[in-house]
């Protein structure tokens, strides 16, 4: 899989049987941004919304998140949206680590594909799939560097959306990213 593009990947992922997820999905959602992305954002999972359409971040939390981004004048065009799971969990249950663990080598590969500059982990399967920690609340806020990424680990803006004091947090968190990002300049 070493040279693959973006483009073939998706298509492997849109075909992809390596959990049981596949029987229950509309569409998988690979992910959606340039491939020069120097930007990456890493939610969850897909959402019912994200199912139908099979895009990233297009349900209520993505509108938030839409809210985030303008916030701190990142273009939400210039960014590579993905999540750790490709398919929506029946119910809008949370992932099984087996499904993580099968869906897992996608995302790296997105990652070797694009290679960002910085990674927005949002909530705590992103953070443990790609930092395997769980502590949000410990990490949030401060970048982490690894391998020549840095990583920003936050909430999930779904999360955000049911809690105001997380939301207050989320809020703070993002501008601290902007700060990050123009010292980057990365947008
Ligand atoms: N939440 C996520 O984590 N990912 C999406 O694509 C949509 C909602
Ligand atoms: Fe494949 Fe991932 Fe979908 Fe499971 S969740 S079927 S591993 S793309």
């Amino acid at each position: 899989m070493i040279f693959l593009e973006l483009e073939k990947l998706n298509r492997i992922i849109r075909n992809c049987k390596k959990c049981e997820l596949w029987k229950t999905r509309t569409n998988a959602v690979p992910g959606e941004g340039p491939q020069d992305a120097r930007i990456m954002f890493v939610g969850m999972a897909p959402g019912r919304t994200e199912d139908i359409e099979g895009r990233p971040f297009v349900g209520p939390a993505g509108k938030f998140l839409n809210k985030l981004l303008e916030s701190t004048g990142i273009k939400r065009s210039e960014v590579f949206l993905t999540s750790p799971l490709k398919c929506f969990p029946p119910r809008n249950r949370k992932p099984l680590p087996k499904e993580i663990e099968a869906c897992k080598p996608y995302l790296l590969k997105q990652i070797e594909i694009i290679r960002p500059q910085i990674i927005i982990l949002l909530g705590e399967v992103a953070l443990e799939t790609l930092l395997k920690r769980k502590d949000v609340s410990n990490v949030r806020g401060k970048p982490i560097e690894k391998d020549g990424i840095i990583y920003f680990p936050t909430y999930h803006p779904a999360a955000g959306m049911r809690f105001p004091k997380i939301r207050e947090k989320l809020l703070n968190d993002f501008m601290k990213l902007k700060k990050i990002i123009q010292k980057l300049q990365l947008s």
